[in-house]
């Protein structure tokens, strides 16, 4: 880890601050115009909405965001703005289960290298359980968990508010009602907001977390007062990917981070709030200590095994591998070879992701399936998009020809792994093309 984190953030903010600086100063003699520059601008990071997003998944070009060129990108920020603290929205992860933990757990390691001054579980969040969340992760985390309106029992494990000093700003942390989350009371905004309101240091600007959707701001924001609406902001993360300005609520600016963590985000602290961003782009190599957190996580998904524990359905037959077509089918075998569908393995292993079931289950045949993909070595004949993953499981045909189970397979069935999310780009009539099978000829398996 590059820095580690005080427990005062904002101080551990400065500290990082000046560590960088003796890292960049060539030699340590001060520098005779230091005092004449002019002061940096300060500016708030703001982050979060990741939706599972810990890396692209570099289904579709370019392959944007990240936790590791999230942290080189603080990292250059810090050499031309001031950092007076960073705070994470939430909904890093949006489903339970135990890979969920492992990738939640990993956002706080890297949330904490860049110094994260607190984070706002939100509704996702919580589908990991709310014990685990405050009894287990937030003891991972250098920064405290903040949610204003929620409780567990009669107990507030949670932060309801965090302070910034300097300049004046109290953050609070909102969700919706979450009836699929067992223990939790989430007590409803515009119940919660005279309390908060009334605790509020007189002058100090508020940013309000919002864990929900844009469109159900409305109903609460009526509840901030008329003299602190113009010290106000709601931050959301919203349902389009590119961070910007919403349409005010309730006369309250409202600032949408975007989704999948494909940008920077920071806000100047002058008179207004001023909006920076940053394209995570591809060319960024990312910082290498939140590289190796990432290597580490694929390790634990690995390790876990949770490509095999995947829950499967049974089919009526087996799968035999595409080797047991070559025999009759030979001509459309030997064209998939060369098609991208029989790399879909081999770009999984370049970056070992090759044991991740949110990756393997596109790149391999039958993982839903039992009877299909397990893991490489166990099943070694059903890595790569081969023949059976579009036809199905296919044992009996070999045996009889029978009919293949897939049927005739159309374009919606390829959708189910060219979904908007990893092939943006797909379209049946010109991605079928590419791959088409050659008619078959005499020489063909099948006499014809
Ligand atoms: C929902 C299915 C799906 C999932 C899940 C998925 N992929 Fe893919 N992946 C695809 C499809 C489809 C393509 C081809 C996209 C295209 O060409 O339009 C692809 C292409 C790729 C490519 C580009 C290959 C090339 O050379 O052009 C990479 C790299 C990749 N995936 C890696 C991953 C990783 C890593 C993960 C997990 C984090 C992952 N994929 C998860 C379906 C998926
Ligand atoms: C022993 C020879 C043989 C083997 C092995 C074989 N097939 Fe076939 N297959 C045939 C014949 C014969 C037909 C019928 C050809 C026709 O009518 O055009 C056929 C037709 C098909 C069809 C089109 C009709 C249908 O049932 O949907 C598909 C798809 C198919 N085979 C897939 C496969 C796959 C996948 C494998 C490997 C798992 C495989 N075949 C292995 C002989 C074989
Ligand atoms: C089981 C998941 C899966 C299904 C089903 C699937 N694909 Fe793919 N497809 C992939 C993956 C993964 C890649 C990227 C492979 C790589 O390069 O790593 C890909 C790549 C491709 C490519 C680019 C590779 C090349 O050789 O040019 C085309 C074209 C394509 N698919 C067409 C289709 C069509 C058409 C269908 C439906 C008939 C289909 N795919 C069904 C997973 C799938
Ligand atoms: C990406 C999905 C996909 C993969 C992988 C795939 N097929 Fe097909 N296959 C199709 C589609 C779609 C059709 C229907 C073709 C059409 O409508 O023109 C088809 C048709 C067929 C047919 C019927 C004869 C024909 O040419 O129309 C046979 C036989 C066949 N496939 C065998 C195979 C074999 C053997 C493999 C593995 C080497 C394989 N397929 C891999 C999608 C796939």
């Amino acid at each position: 880890m590059r820095l580690s984190v005080s427990e005062g953030t904002v101080l551990g903010v400065f500290a990082g601050l000046v560590l960088w600086a003796a890292a960049s100063t060539p030699d340590s003699r001060p520098s005779p115009d230091v005092d004449a520059r002019e002061p940096k601008p300060e500016v708030l990071i703001l982050s979060g909405n990741e939706k599972g997003f810990i890396r692209p998944c570099g289904c579709t070009k370019p392959a944007l965001g990240g936790v590791h060129r999230r942290a080189e990108a603080v990292v250059a920020l810090e050499a031309s703005h001031s950092i007076l603290g960073s705070i994470s929205l939430g909904n890093l992860v949006v489903e339970g289960g135990r890979q969920q933990q492992l990738k939640f757990e990993t956002f706080l390691l890297a949330l904490s290298s860049v110094n994260a001054s607190v984070l706002l579980p939100g509704p996702g969040e919580f589908l990991l359980g709310a014990e685990y969340l405050a009894n287990e992760a937030s003891k991972l985390a250098s920064f405290p968990f903040l949610v204003s309106n929620v409780k567990l029992g009669e107990a507030r494990p949670f932060a309801v508010n965090h302070r910034i000093e300097a300049p004046k700003i109290t953050i609070w942390g909102l969700v919706p009602p979450m009836p699929e989350v067992a223990g939790v009371t989430v007590e409803p905004p515009l119940e919660r907001l005279p309390a908060l309101v009334a605790a509020l240091p007189p002058q100090d600007r508020v940013i309000i977390g919002w864990g929900g959707l844009e469109s159900e701001i409305a109903p609460w924001a009526t509840g901030i007062p008329t003299e602190l609406q113009a010290r106000c902001l709601i931050v959301v993360g919203g349902t389009s990917d590119i961070p910007r300005w919403l349409e005010p609520v309730a006369g309250v600016k409202v600032l949408s981070l975007g989704s999948k963590g494909r940008d920077l985000v920071a806000l100047t602290l002058g008179e207004t709030w001023e909006l920076i961003t940053k394209r995570l782009a591809e060319s960024m190599p990312g910082a290498p200590d939140v590289n190796a957190m990432l290597d580490g996580y694929r390790q634990a998904v690995k390790d876990e095994a949770l490509a095999e524990q995947w829950p499967k359905t049974a089919v009526p037959e087996g799968y035999a591998g595409d080797q047991a077509c070559r025999e009759c089918h030979l001509e459309i075998c030997e064209q998939l070879d060369k098609s991208g569908h029989m790399r879909a393995f081999a770009t999984l292993v370049a970056t070992n992701d090759e044991f991740d079931p949110e990756c393997v289950r596109c790149h391999v045949v039958g993982f839903d399936h039992v009877g299909g993909y397990l893991s490489p070595t166990k099943t070694p004949t059903l890595v790569n998009v081969a023949c059976e993953a579009c036809h199905g499981p296919s044992e009996a045909h070999v045996q009889s020809q029978a009919k293949t189970p897939g049927g005739k397979v159309s374009p919606e069935f390829c959708v189910r792994c060219h979904d908007p999310d990893n092939s943006p780009k797909f379209d049946f009539k010109t991605y079928w093309p590419k791959i088409q099978h050659p008619k078959p000829t005499a020489a063909d398996g099948t006499g014809k």
